[in-house]
């Protein structure tokens, strides 16, 4: 496959994998709402903070949505970096793109906005770290209302929206709801009780040859006799016609004598509407609501410089989330997304590296909570609820030896060992126990922090015969990391255990 080559590209594959795993550290003052609630506000470098949630939420993001600097050069903003040289805009993007695709659900799906600046370059990094088989389309989103008359040469009216799935056989999506401008189409000209219908018409596409069943005649209103027109069939065989013309589905005209009868449907019964990939800014909103949303929520002298309209996101989500899925945002500006996420009942993840991080997210999801009513709150009925957690990053779990961090507590270092052995996450409800769970017919434990409760130096952490007596049992092939092991090598095998040492073995993904 043909791959795109940039300066320091080599550096760049490998810029994930060495970024350390940091915790995060809960901000109370900064959180609002709901103590228990799952929402994540990150502040930090979105490559240390994915890595960070790699142990926690590996494959568990059902949508990704991310408006990453254009790198437009000409994108007025205080608040980001947006004219920074092409390839550091590509070494950027790598590793991140890596480590979300990491967070990604199987089924889901990450949506990206981009202009022509970096779309195409993008594109083709994009297919390399999620597969080309995985590229689902790229959506033409029209963004503006008005033309830029002052352009040099073109008015640049559209954005580009690029969707990848995880993997496109498991990928699930939604349809969307009908609109009114798609229910326009259903019109009541006969007056039927049942309501506004539209039509297709009774002719199908099979030759009488191919379909003699379905080649027959019938009589109309009128008495007119009417055969399939130019040696084609009908649509329906004689019985599901009968059937048909009892339900009055048959439309023969105003007057009931056309010769070319039509198939009545209802507009009670129209299916939603399959997403097409031009998306004009009367469904999924324009740049300049984007800018009145911002200056509504942050006031004329601090509103931010390049939001996304509520309704784009909400649009995205409709299609790719249902309530209760995980929307992760690692670009999230001034907090659409989170914003979006949260009035939809989704349960969401935000990273920002900017103040505005505290300026403009924690303020704008605050709003939220407490019933703000922009944007989408009038669409889907939003009243207030819920909460959120802030976050910064904290020290690497591993110091630059490879030690584990004084201070590190035991459900960290079990989410790491969970992740590095499994490459699935561990809730961070999970029980403070030895055992970690069982993965593909392995039983995980960690000895760590005297979690059997023995206080003295090492006590719990050695795999000594008294502490495995005390650990919960497991009927087949058994890990355990411990500090140290006091059993002899015969009688491992005989329990089927492999003991691997802490720190030294728990292997970085
Ligand atoms: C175009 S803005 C996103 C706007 C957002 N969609 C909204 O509606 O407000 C891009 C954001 O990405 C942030 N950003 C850029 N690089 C980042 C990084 N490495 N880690 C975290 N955030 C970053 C910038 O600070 C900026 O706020």
């Amino acid at each position: 496959m043909p791959l795109l080559s940039w300066f320091n590209r080599d550096a760049d594959l490998t810029r994930a994998a060495l970024a350390p795993y940091r915790l995060l550290e809960p901000v109370a003052k900064l959180s609002y709402g709901d103590e228990d609630s799952p929402n994540m506000l990150i502040e930090g470098d979105n490559l240390d903070a994915l890595k960070a949630l790699l142990p926690y939420y590996a494959g568990q993001v059902k949508c990704i949505f991310i408006d990453p600097p254009y790198n437009t050069q000409s994108a007025v903003s205080i608040h980001y970096e947006d004219n920074i040289e092409h390839s550091q805009w590509l070494s950027m993007m790598y590793p991140r793109l890596e480590l979300l695709k990491e967070l990604l659900d199987e089924r889901g799906s990450i949506w990206i906005t981009l202009d022509d600046n970096e779309a195409h370059y993008f594109k083709v990094i994009a297919d390399e770290v999620f597969g080309r088989q995985n590229f689902m389309a790229d959506i033409t989103w029209h963004r503006k209302i008005s033309p830029a008359n002052d352009a040099k040469y073109f008015s640049n009216d559209n954005d580009h929206l690029l969707v990848y799935a995880k993997s496109k056989d498991k990928l699930t999506i939604n349809r969307l709801a009908r609109t009114e401008k798609n229910n326009a189409v259903f019109k009541n000209p006969d007056k039927d009780p049942r309501g506004a219908w539209n039509s297709v018409t009774l002719t199908g596409n099979k030759t009488k040859d191919e379909r003699p069943n379905l080649y027959f005649m019938i009589t109309g209103p009128q008495g007119q006799e009417v055969w399939p027109p130019d040696g084609l069939t009908w649509r329906a065989s004689p019985e599901t016609y009968a059937e048909m013309a009892k339900d009055k589905l048959i439309y023969w005209g105003k007057d009931g004598s056309s010769r070319s009868p039509r198939i009545k449907r209802f507009a009670d019964e129209a299916k939603p509407v399959i997403p097409r990939s031009l998306w004009h800014y009367d469904d999924a909103g324009h740049t300049q609501e984007a800018m009145i949303e911002s200056k509504t929520l942050f006031g004329p002298s601090s509103f931010f410089g390049t939001p996304k309209p509520e309704r784009l996101i909400k649009r995205i989500l409709d299609i790719a989330t249902n309530p209760g899925d995980l929307v992760l945002d690692s670009f999230l500006g001034s907090g659409t997304t989170a914003a979006v996420a949260h009035k939809m009942g989704r349960r969401w993840i935000g990273v920002e590296m900017g103040d505005h991080a505290r300026t403009h997210c924690q303020l704008r999801m605050t709003k939220v909570v407490e019933g703000e009513q922009g944007g989408i709150s009038e669409a889907v009925e939003w009243k207030g609820g819920g909460g959120f957690r802030f976050y910064k990053l904290g020290v690497p779990v591993f110091d630059e030896n490879g030690h584990i961090r004084e201070g590190i507590r035991f459900e960290h270092l079990a989410a790491h060992v969970w992740f590095a052995e499994t490459g699935t996450a561990r809730s961070t409800r999970a029980a403070k126990k030895p055992f970690l769970g069982e993965h593909q017919g392995v039983g995980y434990y960690l000895l760590f922090n005297g979690i059997l409760g023995d206080e003295s130096k090492n006590g719990g952490n050695v795999l000594t015969r008294r502490v495995l007596r005390g650990l919960e049992p497991f009927d087949g092939p058994k890990v355990i990391y411990g500090e140290s092991c006091d059993l002899p090598k015969e009688r491992l095998e005989e329990l089927q255990i492999t003991f691997k040492q802490t720190p030294y073995d728990i292997k970085a993904r």
